[in-house]
């Protein structure tokens, strides 16, 4: 792609994905979890990650938004899309595209501690730190660490363009054509 930056070939992030897959298996095991995908971002990695598994897991969806319009978030997060299983005594890993000010999954922590899941854990494509807000999360599986710069790719997006490029790659500056 003209003008983007690749950070993570579709190649690293499959090698990867299989590493996480193998982890989380281990971890996982004889736990039946439940796993739950962080629409719309992490849809393509949920569908790579729960290959990687070799466990018999439950999925399910859940999709969350920002309060607030414009490009700056309020902070307050709503549930768009709630999961349709009870996560009641069950052991959740939250699947996300990037842990960016750790809000959402913040929220989604929160939300599914009080249902009453035994455990809710967060596994993350990527991991901005340097951006994470006071209470932040911590993602117990993480794909990637980045810097503090837009990404998209692999299911990231920009204003709903760019999920399907098949690897992660930096937006080239403001008025230059990514797609090639
Ligand atoms: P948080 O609540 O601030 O952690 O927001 C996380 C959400 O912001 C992610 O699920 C993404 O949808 C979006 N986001 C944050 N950083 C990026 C980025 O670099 N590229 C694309 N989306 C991003
Ligand atoms: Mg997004």
């Amino acid at each position: 792609m003209k003008g983007c930056k690749r950070l993570y070939s579709a190649r690293a992030i499959a090698a990867r994905v299989k590493k996480l897959g193998k982890a989380i298996s281990a971890d996982y095991a004889g736990k039946d979890p439940l796993f739950v995908c962080v629409l719309k971002g992490a849809c393509i990695f949920f569908s790579d990650l729960v290959r990687a598994v070799s466990l018999p897991v439950q999925l399910d969806f859940v999709q969350a938004a920002s309060y607030g319009g414009g490009t700056v978030s309020s902070g307050e997060v709503r549930i768009v899309k709630d999961v349709e299983c009870s996560v009641a005594g069950r052991h959740v890993l939250l699947v996300e595209d990037i842990v960016d000010t750790g809000r959402t999954l913040a929220r989604l922590q929160e939300l599914f501690k009080a249902r009453g899941a035994r455990s809710v854990q967060i596994c993350a494509l990527l991991d901005k730190p340097s951006r994470r807000a006071a209470g932040g999360v911590r993602a117990a599986y993480c794909g990637f660490t980045v810097e503090d710069r837009f990404v998209v790719g692999y299911g990231l997006d920009l204003d709903e363009k760019y999920r399907n490029l098949p690897y992660i790659g930096e937006l080239p500056p403001q008025g230059e054509e990514a797609w090639q």
